[in-house]
């Protein structure tokens, strides 16, 4: 029925109704920096779609009014916003949530999200952003799920499930929107926006599976890219916007393009002026336009030109009306009434949950200071403890900062009155002076325990913000060293978007948790780490390197033709912390792995199930990772790839045992430069804790 009723609907709209159907502009007030375009006027009652910066469904009820009483047919416009972590309630960033290993709790919490955005008269986030990341100077690690295509793939199919649920006509789901299709995560030297240069191989191997995986998840909608990729940008790209996303991925909803990347096409020397970047644009599949006005004005010229195909146009149109018509907004164009949408008890509790279990502990040194027992004195000092906007990130949705749990604050709730807490802030961000060093060396000597609480300023990560070192500023740097030289045990609570470089910072410490950016119950979280009432238990979803020389370093790259060598002279050849690292309080072990069949044939399943101990005296959970090996291929492999992960719950003295079921089509196999599934038989191992088990494919 809703093919049938959009083939009426074709057959009765104009050449410039359908036209605009495939537009996007803005609607509120637009507080985004790095966005910012003509504004419109009187917004055409006939538009396809609107950015709505608002979080009270009125405005959108108003206009919506407007596009069904006075257009002539009475077509609902789509709203769209960031919700990218969180809406009001502000979750971690997403690079954090991958930390957390815990793909049923991140659906969860983006369920809580739609209801909020949905509830507040938004139909449609722009998320999930999955593009693998490999260097942290790029701002925008912080808003994706890290270096691994798998992990990426894991929690952006959870996304889209958390976000259109079962239904996307009910009033709490939201359409997703897969970004930014493809290959942006590749911007050279991190800096954002610029050229990408992505062989076809790296495409499949690398950039697309997470895409995939959304798509066969069912999302409804994509967001093209600005990068170039390799000489055919993102927004212009049949390849990847028509072959592969249509006619191979069968994908049946639309995809917008970036704020203006119709009309950057001309920065990026790929047409001469709007006019050609618009028809280079839609002709390769982007069905609709953000910001650039560029589909607006020149389309129906490009149709009456003979340029554009008007079978295309309602091949277009019709993939916008059926979003819309899955969403229900023929039926309920309007948003209801929801006063007491904001912050419910369930999104509140996922959220400090989420935080928690994203946080990973990096160090905790012999001296076991953590978990903070019986502390008498406590010293909270740096210029994150009390700012809440450094942990809501960038992105925060329509999050409110008052409405965060700073570090101090969840310190002084969780450990006083048994604990005296004191302040001092000792630097600013970037700068700092004698006195305020001094001042922070007073309360430090004054304390049993110092939580030095360092970091980034929200806008230091995020879109538009690379930076080209990513260590902390000298600054923060002196505070530490001060700090480190009372002699007094050191905790040190880091909240970044991105991965730093701490090599002269981790001497600094006797305990090191990276609590990234984990929104509003930040700091209540990072209390329940550091009390224990939480045990630890994030593991890095993104390396962090010894330095900033050392990128790109992440832990699936393919092998050296010389194993021992090609490395730096002057620094070790492994990062200060890998992918997958993060300590407890508790300690597991990992016994003999068992295989049901170590040679099995292509269509056959191998299953390697491995026993884990939790050895110590405290509950914990243990996030286990599965990678897999293909030491010899027709087409190189890298070292090693993660296939599958499971965390789960183990009490002292508990073994439970971990299973992966090896489909050799799903997990051994590999792309080539256009997609094709390749299996080769041979030798393969499977890597599970410090244990390499042998498999043979005949
Ligand atoms: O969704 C974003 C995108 O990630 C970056 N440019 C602007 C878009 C809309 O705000």
């Amino acid at each position: 029925p809703v093919e049938i009723r959009i083939d009426d609907l074709l057959s009765r709209m104009t050449t410039h109704e359908k036209v605009m159907q495939l537009n996007q502009y803005t609607l509120g007030n637009n507080n985004n920096e790095n966005n910012v375009g003509e504004v419109a006027g009187e917004l055409p009652a006939e538009l396809g779609s609107v950015i709505y910066y608002n979080d009270n469904p009125d405005l959108r009820n108003a206009y919506q009014r407007r596009c069904m009483e006075e257009s002539r047919l009475g077509i609902p416009c789509i709203f769209g916003y960031d919700m990218i972590h969180g809406f009001r309630t502000i979750y971690p960033i997403s690079l954090g949530q991958a930390c957390s290993w815990n793909v049923p709790l991140v659906e969860r919490m983006t369920s809580y999200a739609a209801a909020e955005g949905r509830m507040s008269g938004i139909d449609w986030t722009f998320s999930p952003m999955i593009d693998v990341a490999r260097d942290p100077r790029w701002g925008r690690v912080s808003e994706g799920y890290g270096e691994d295509p798998y992990a990426n793939a894991a929690f952006c199919a959870a996304t889209v499930r958390g976000y259109q649920g079962k239904s996307l006509a009910d009033s709490t789901t939201i359409a997703a929107c897969l970004k930014h299709y493809v290959a942006y995560g590749a911007s050279e030297a991190g800096r954002d926006y610029v050229y990408t240069e992505v062989s076809p191989q790296t495409l499949w191997d690398t950039y697309l599976p997470p895409y995939k995986a959304g798509v066969d998840a069912g999302a409804l909608t994509l967001m093209s890219s600005f990068n170039d990729i390799s000489g055919i940008p993102g927004s212009a790209n049949y390849y990847t916007l028509t072959e592969i996303l249509k006619n191979r991925w069968k994908h049946k909803g639309f995809v917008v393009s970036d704020w203006g990347s119709i009309e950057q096409l001309v920065n990026q020397g790929n047409a001469a002026d709007k006019k050609e970047a618009g028809l280079r644009a839609f002709n390769s599949g982007l069905e609709m336009d953000m910001m650039s006005h560029a589909y607006d004005k020149y389309l129906e010229d490009l149709i009456d030109e003979g340029k554009v195909d008007s079978v295309l146009l309602d091949e277009s149109v019709r993939r916008v009306l059926r979003v819309k018509m899955l969403l229900g907004l023929f039926e309920k164009p309007y948003t209801g009434n929801h006063p007491d949408r904001f912050m419910r008890p369930d999104a509140l509790s996922a959220a400090r949950q989420l935080a928690a279990e994203s946080m990973v502990l990096l160090k905790n040194d012999s001296i076991g200071i953590l978990p903070l027992n019986g502390v008498g004195r406590i010293a909270v000092i740096g210029p994150v403890a009390k700012s809440s906007a450094s942990l809501q990130g960038s992105w925060n949705g329509r999050g409110v900062y008052d409405e965060t749990v700073t570090l101090y604050q969840g310190i002084l709730d969780r450990f006083a009155p048994e604990a005296e807490i004191r302040f001092a802030k000792g630097s600013d961000l970037d700068k700092t002076t004698e006195v305020e060093l001094a001042q922070a060396v007073d309360t430090a000597c004054w304390a049993d325990v110092v939580i030095l609480c360092l970091g980034e300023e929200r806008r230091w990560s995020g879109e538009n913000a690379s930076r080209s070192t990513i260590a902390l500023p000298e600054a923060q740097l002196q505070l530490a060293e001060k700090i480190a030289a009372t002699g007094k045990p050191v905790v040190m609570l880091l909240s970044s978007g991105r991965p730093l470089d701490l090599s002269q910072m981790e001497p600094l410490a006797n305990a090191i948790i990276e609590v990234w950016q984990p929104g509003t119950a930040g700091g209540a979280a990072a209390a329940d780490i550091l009390s224990g009432d939480v045990n630890p238990s994030g593991k890095l979803a993104m390396t962090f390197p010894r330095s900033t020389g050392q990128i790109p370093i992440y832990y699936n790259r393919r092998g050296s033709a010389r194993r021992h060598q090609g490395f730096y002279q002057d620094i070790p050849s492994t990062p200060l912390y890998p992918f997958g690292h993060g300590l407890s309080y508790t300690t597991f072990a990992y016994g003999e792995p068992s295989v049901s069949s170590s040679t099995f044939r292509k269509g056959e399943k191998v299953t390697v199930t491995v026993p884990v101990t939790n050895t110590g005296s405290r509950a914990g959970a243990e996030a286990v990772l599965w990678f897999i090996s293909d030491p010899a291929a027709s087409i190189t492999r890298p070292i090693m790839e993660l296939k599958h992960f499971e965390k789960r719950e183990l009490k002292p003295g508990e073994t439970t045992t971990f299973k992966f079921v090896i489909d050799p089509v799903k997990h051994l196999s590999f792309p080539d430069a256009d997609g094709n599934i390749i299996l080769e038989p041979g030798d393969f191992k499977i890597i599970v804790g410090p244990h390499t088990v042998n498999l043979v494919m005949e």
